[in-house]
């Protein structure tokens, strides 16, 4: 008990140190440097996340829990449409280099326009193994970071643009708070804050520091929900009333592969993701399910979730499994087997989010869109219904007589639907994406979209307050539950701005410009690889590594340096020349 007393207070004093550092670092550059030695400092005291966070502060309002929303501090700008200059040739680091993490670190070796700069995780090795990639591609080696706290040595670094945060949920926020404070960019899987306060602090900072902070929401381009979602913008459905989407999958055959920190806050080596669901009620992973609905419902462009309640069964099987792995009674499992949350829009809308990893069942999104003319559906069976004379009001004529909404479509009428709506963005990267794949190649499509709005100082896909948004749920679902499943007030996160842009857009460049650079992002990535060959960069990187005294290391890390810094000017020579 006195220890949670000691951990709570030593919370609430960092959360009262992180607000007043952020103002100063607002208020005098001068700070800088102070304020970056404290967050260090600050890092060795933050708990844990949780989805209920110790700063929320709620009241009843007419049988409603209404939470308070902090003010935006004065002088302090939002990032709706944030368009960043253009970075040319963008400088990933990678943190987190687990199961998910490598396959981020491949996409992008098949992205022009790209440099690899560094790698990182907790244990040395995963980072090591993720050069296979760089090396198979002939990009030159990156630098290695590894241990609790190596992101935040790679976050100094001023040769990083992006760092794109693939750890286990405790790290999203420390690591994406250590990159935007430092002036990059994050990019973060999902979900990518564990609670409102992490929301609140990830939106400050974007917003102080002018950076993208952007969810890695993979299942926003998949295919049916890409080009279904085009439809629903050209009318196709009429107006969408009502929105279905989820994550259910069994996740029993991964359990034990989560990474395991025993010498840490996991003694029974549960793994981080089991040890998430027992400590936390919640859907703690909504965003693959909101994220495509909440496009398609224009989420805080013209609408604005208001209300959700939330109700789940109890844990049976996650219980079940703790007990079986540490052969002791597991009495309150926090999260249930299926949490299913309803929430209402301003405009009187509808969307149901389902979260279910621990029962057998075929694995479900359950994207479905009900709308006033028609309707859209994924699983199990994915197709379309919408009526001859719908169809031919908004200009498409069926191949089939008589059309009517009360069945699917059939196979031909839905394939000639898709194909007068496909998305622009499946056409532009749709087929490279089969080829590199990442769940079917909707990953690539997504790394694909954020290089490129990077690249032309376009505003990204999904913003911060998307990101506050999908996440929310976990905390606003706790609190509903936790008090009877009443109904929660969702709080507005743009503060007041959810009004402001009407209708979800995809930014784009000019043809032209897109033409200049695709042309200057191929030739960046071929002087990589020339100049990787021409100095010989991974033999000498091998003879690093097998260096088997310290001062034959020391000797060869000299050779390897110098050989990489004539490797970079090499690049950098060209690129002027053009
Ligand atoms: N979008 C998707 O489809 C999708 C799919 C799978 C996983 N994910 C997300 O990806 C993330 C990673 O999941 P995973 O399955 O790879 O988990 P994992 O357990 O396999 O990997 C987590 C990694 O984080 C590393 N790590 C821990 N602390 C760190 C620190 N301080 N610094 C650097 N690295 C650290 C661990 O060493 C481990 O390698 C999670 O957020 C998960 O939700 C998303």
């Amino acid at each position: 008990m006195l220890f949670y007393i000691v951990r709570l207070l030593l919370y609430y004093f960092s959360l009262a140190l992180h607000s007043i550092l952020l103002n100063l670092l607002f208020m005098h550059n001068y700070f800088k440097a102070f304020v970056l030695l404290a967050f260090a400092l600050l890092n060795f005291v933050t708990l844990q996340a949780q989805s209920i966070s110790a700063t929320t502060r709620w009241h009843w309002d007419k049988g409603t829990i209404v939470i308070d929303t902090p003010k935006r501090p004065s002088g302090q700008q939002h990032v709706l449409n944030l368009a960043t200059p253009k970075i040319q040739n963008l400088r990933v680091a990678f943190v987190g280099l687990g199961m998910r993490g490598p396959s981020a670190v491949e996409r992008f070796c098949y992205i022009p326009g790209v440099a690899i700069v560094a790698l990182c995780d907790y244990e040395q090795q995963r980072a090591d193994e993720c050069q296979r990639f760089l090396k198979q591609a002939g990009l030159p080696p990156a630098a290695i970071y590894s241990g609790e706290y190596g992101y935040e040595q790679l976050c100094k670094r001023n040769d990083i643009d992006l760092v794109y945060i693939a750890t286990d949920w405790n790290h999203h926020f420390s690591v994406a708070k250590s990159a935007l404070l430092s002036g990059k960019h994050a990019a973060i899987e999902v979900p990518s804050a564990m609670n409102l306060d992490e929301c609140w602090q990830l939106i400050n900072l974007s917003e102080q520091m002018r950076k993208h902070c952007m969810i890695l929401e993979n299942c926003c381009y998949d295919w049916f929900e890409m080009n279904t979602l085009h439809m629903a913008q050209q009318g196709v459905f009429g107006e969408i009333i009502r929105a279905q989407g989820a994550y259910i999958h069994n996740l029993d055959e991964f359990w034990d592969y989560y990474w395991k920190n025993p010498d840490g806050d996991d003694p029974s080596k549960l793994g981080w993701r089991m040890k998430y669901n027992l400590e936390n009620r919640g859907d703690i992973y909504a965003t693959h399910g909101l994220g495509p609905v909440a496009q398609a419902l224009n989420i805080h462009r013209g609408d604005r979730m208001q209300t959700l309640v939330a109700m789940d069964t109890k844990s049976f099987n996650g219980k079940a499994y703790v007990e079986k792995q540490t052969g002791k009674p597991c009495t309150n499992f926090r999260n249930g087997d299926h949490t299913t949350t309803l929430i209402r829009t301003a405009h009187g809308k509808v969307i149901e989010i389902q979260h279910n990893v621990m029962t057998p069942q075929p694995y479900n999104r359950l994207y479905q869109l009900t709308g006033t003319k028609g309707f859209a559906n994924k699983y199990p069976v994915e197709g379309y219904a919408v009526d001859s004379k719908q169809l031919e009001a908004n200009g498409h004529k069926p191949k089939v007589d008589n059309l009517s909404a009360h069945g699917y479509m059939p196979a031909i009428e839905k394939e000639a639907l898709e194909a007068k709506y496909q998305h622009p963005i499946l056409k532009k990267y749709g087929k490279t994406a089969k080829e590199v794949g990442g769940h079917g190649g909707m990953d690539f499509i997504m790394d694909s979209r954020l290089v490129y709005c990077l690249q032309h100082g376009l505003p990204l896909d999904m913003d911060v307050y998307d990101l506050a948004e999908w996440c929310s749920l976990a905390e606003l679902g706790a609190l509903s539950m936790d008090n009877n499943s009443a109904a929660v007030a969702i709080p507005d996160f743009t503060r007041g701005l959810w009004n402001k842009q009407q209708g979800y857009q995809h930014a784009y460049a000019t043809p032209s410009d897109e033409r200049k650079v695709d042309v200057a992002s191929q030739h960046f990535t071929t002087l990589q690889k020339e100049a990787t060959a021409k100095y010989n960069l991974w033999a000498l990187y091998q003879q690093v590594l097998q260096a088997k005294t310290p001062t034959e290391s020391a000797r060869f890390k000299k050779i390897y340096k110098k050989a990489a810094d004539r490797a970079q000017d090499y690049i950098q020579k060209r690129l002027l020349r053009r």
